[in-house]
């Protein structure tokens, strides 16, 4: 399987320190963001990457990950989205990549501590639909929340002011080659964006999404607040 990371975007809730700087290249711990989610994938054992970059000095991605000898890696991919038209629209720039094959996408800013190995494995097998993965939060109306009914989730709400539960769609997510019909239909939300959300609710509505528990522990860094969280729980790990 194939694996995108989605780096777009334009970083505006962490102004100032982004106005040069894309987010994904701050430092979480004692490495840029953009490492996390590439090691994600390297250990899972995938070894086609995309990276949708966007925003401000895309070159700086190729001067620092050039073609990922440093993860073992054979060649990275780079694609560059335009502007901050959302996550949905930015893995719609990875159709030629994924070439028709299934992908693994990954967002640049999730910082996951288990391998995701045996869910790639288990996604081979699906052969058809989506694969979700969710964490328990304190803080679900940051995130995409998963309503759940018995074994089923019935609906993802993005962003809600009323979370039906405390689980948070990560940052993770696996798709077949429906996924780039799927983005085509979309239509901007409220925050002008297409919604990641819009996407995984088509596979829900299609019941062809699977889902899992996240175990480790998982953070976004797409916020002050997360990403000193993301470094210090980094920290612990490594240092302890
Ligand atoms: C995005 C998704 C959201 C998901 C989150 C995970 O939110 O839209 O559904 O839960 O990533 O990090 P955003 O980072 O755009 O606020």
């Amino acid at each position: 399987m194939k694996g995108v990371i989605l780096a777009g975007g334009t970083g505006t809730r962490m102004l100032p320190a982004t106005k040069v700087v894309n987010k994904h290249l701050l430092n979480v711990w004692d490495r840029p963001m953009i490492y996390y989610p590439i090691q994600t994938l390297v250990k899972a054992g995938i070894k086609e990457i995309l990276i949708v970059t966007g925003g401000n000095s895309p070159g700086d991605f190729l001067k620092l990950l050039g073609n990922g000898k440093e993860f073992g890696l054979k060649e990275i991919h780079y694609t560059y989205q335009e502007g901050s038209g959302g996550i949905a629209e930015a893995l719609g720039l990875a159709e030629d990549f994924a070439d028709d094959g299934p992908v693994a996408v990954i967002l640049g800013d999730n910082i996951f501590e288990n391998n995701i190995r045996s869910a790639v494995e288990d996604f081979k097998k699906q052969i058809m639909g989506a694969k979700f993965f969710l964490k328990k939060v304190t803080d679900p109306e940051r995130f995409g929340v998963a309503e759940i009914k018995g074994k089923n989730i019935i609906k993802i709400i993005e962003k809600p002011k009323n979370p039906k539960s405390n689980y948070a769609v990560t940052g993770l997510y696996m798709y077949d080659h429906q996924v780039f019909d799927v983005v085509k239909t979309l239509k901007p939300s409220k925050r002008d964006e297409l919604e990641i959300t819009d996407v995984n609710n088509f596979y829900i509505k299609q019941q062809t999404a699977t889902f899992e528990t996240v175990k480790g522990f998982w953070s976004d860094a797409g916020t002050f607040e997360s990403l000193l969280r993301s470094s210090n729980l980094v920290a612990k790990k490594l240092v302890s």
